[in-house]
């Protein structure tokens, strides 16, 4: 880490200083390698994780039929000027899956994606405004001032984005009424899962009011399942809750880890993702499109889906029961393949953190004030074992607890 603070802004860049705000030997800085849902510590120690690389691992790290589709990719080479034909067959692939998609436009980051969706909307509609929801996270972008500030972004980058309330069909109804003639799009996640805070459903109401006032007055709906992609339903999250996007973003675990984004869309905003000024270098990267196709099929072949359902519910129960056997007074929101854990009181997530803490001292990895994520490569035994984990961990906030030591 020393060497590492040489080199790097925190010796660990981005995700707001995750790892490295914890002091060394309270959290891994580090990762050796990753197999299956466990990953390896540079001092040899193996945990099972829970953060997934933040959602991209989904079917497992080192995923062999992932890897080898990459691999395979790579070996004739990665990135061209002229795409490689693996992209027309994951286009066609999510075309054909994913409810409503009619196009695909990759990109690398989530961030990519969100931002491609926003200048669509702005092109179909020939309007600037962007309604966002307070708190959520769509990338660090300028615009994305809008909804969750953060230094280095000036205000400006964010002058025409509006946030409104989570599932507050009338604050939604407000802005339209204030400036809907301006308004391009509202974008929002499938849910709501806000850093750091509870996760929230979307209400029946919400979902209605979203379509209802962006059809009234001309804007585009734009849905960032880049978070919960593939965790919810393979059509992609917007329909399990009953949202009808004109746009979708997915990153992370499309390609299970591998670096790939995209934007689908209908056929309503086909002409205006033409007409858009966006490019990047390493976008027809063919590789991480191999691995993507590879993944999205090994999904369903292998019931991953209902895997990580069942084992994200027998957490959840697990680790309510030992809330309440211990007294600690927390909640487990969001769905189950994705929680979030908080605790009552816990305003500045200090408990969380010693939750944290205790936890990979025992062997699992979970994030104090980030939703986790269960991938189709956890077992049965992993949660169990997590659940010991947490039993000591959820001892050791009671007061004068201390967690034990390593086994
Ligand atoms: C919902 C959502 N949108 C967008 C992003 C940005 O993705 P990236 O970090 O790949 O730019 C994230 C990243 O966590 C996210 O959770």
């Amino acid at each position: 880490m020393e060497r590492a603070r040489a080199v790097i802004p925190h010796g660990i860049w981005g995700h707001n200083r995750f790892p490295a705000s914890y002091t060394p030997g309270e959290y891994p800085y580090f990762t050796e390698r990753g197999e299956g849902a466990h990953v390896w510590d540079v001092d040899g120690n193996r945990y099972i994780d829970y953060l997934c690389a933040f959602g991209a691992m989904i079917n497992g790290y080192a995923n062999p039929v992932v890897d080898e589709a990459a691999r395979a990719q790579a070996a004739r080479g990665d990135c061209f000027a002229q795409p490689a034909a693996v992209g027309v067959e994951l286009a066609e692939y999510l075309c054909s899956k994913i409810l409503g998609a009619e196009w695909c436009a990759f990109s690398k980051s989530g961030s990519d994606a969100t931002w491609t969706a926003v200048m669509i909307a702005r092109a179909f509609t020939r309007r600037s405004d962007v309604v966002c929801v307070r708190g959520a996270f769509h990338g660090s972008h300028g615009w994305c001032n809008g909804c969750n500030p953060g230094e280095g972004r000036a205000r400006e980058d964010a002058h025409a984005v509006h946030a409104v309330e989570w599932n507050d069909a009338n604050d939604l109804e407000r802005i339209f009424q204030e400036r809907g003639d301006r308004i391009a799009c509202v974008v929002t996640t499938p849910f709501h899962h806000p850093i750091p805070g509870r996760a929230a459903l979307p209400s029946a109401d919400f979902v209605r009011a979203i379509r209802e006032v962006t059809d009234r007055h001309g804007a585009i709906h734009v849905v960032d399942d880049v978070r919960a992609g593939f965790r919810l339903d393979l059509r992609g999250s917007h329909a399990y809750f009953g949202l009808e996007p004109d746009l979708i973003c997915f990153s992370k675990a499309l390609a299970n880890t591998h670096p790939l984004a995209c934007v689908v869309g209908t056929d309503k905003v086909r002409r205006a993702a033409e007409s858009i000024f966006t490019s990047g270098t390493f976008w027809k990267s063919a590789a991480p499109m191999a691995a993507a196709l590879a993944n999205l099929e090994f999904l369903p072949e292998n019931d991953g889906l209902r895997t990580m359902m069942s084992l994200g519910q027998r957490l959840v129960d697990g680790l309510v029961r030992l809330g309440q056997r211990h007294s600690v007074p927390l909640e487990m929101t969001g769905p189950v393949t994705m929680p979030t854990m908080t605790i009552a009181g816990d305003v500045d997530q200090a408990q969380m953190r010693r939750f944290a803490v205790a936890m990979a001292e025992q062997g699992s990895l979970v994030h104090p004030s980030h939703n986790w994520f269960v991938s189709a490569a956890h077992r049965p035994a992993d949660i169990e074992q997590t659940l010991g984990h947490a039993d000591v961990a959820l001892a050791s906030l009671a007061p004068g607890g201390a967690a034990r030591a390593r086994p």
